[in-house]
């Protein structure tokens, strides 16, 4: 009986989880249409308000795209960015990139 409840508790949990999970994947989805037009404007923007704070701006056609992930790794952590700009951000970059 207890360990049935245990188990019950859990797979609402995964289900919540689950839930969550792939309504922000819908949430992406939704948005990917509208973004394209506009994205690449607003991933500038993002990086000029956001990477010039300790350096100049670097532009995404100085690097490649294999050299800038691993910058990127390192560089978007150090900005105070939403979940949503840092994608946008990213996507930016990788598709300007050299
Ligand atoms: C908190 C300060 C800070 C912010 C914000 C920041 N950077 Fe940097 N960045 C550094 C420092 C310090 C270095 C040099 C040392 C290093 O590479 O870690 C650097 C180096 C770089 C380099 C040189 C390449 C390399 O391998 O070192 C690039 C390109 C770069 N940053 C891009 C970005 C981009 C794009 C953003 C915005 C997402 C960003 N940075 C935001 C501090 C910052």
């Amino acid at each position: 009986m207890m360990a049935k409840n245990i188990f019950a508790i859990k797979a609402n949990r995964i289900l919540t989880i689950l839930c969550a999970v792939s309504f922000m994947a819908l949430g992406l989805l939704a948005c990917a249409p509208k973004a394209t037009p506009t994205g690449s404007i607003e991933g500038k923007a993002i990086m000029m308000g956001a990477c010039g704070e300790c350096h100049r701006i670097f532009l995404p056609r100085e690097y490649s795209k294999a050299e800038w992930r691993p910058i990127l790794e390192r560089m978007i952590p150090l900005t105070s960015l939403t979940p949503e700009e840092k994608i946008r951000l990213q996507d930016y970059i990788l598709k300007n990139s050299r």
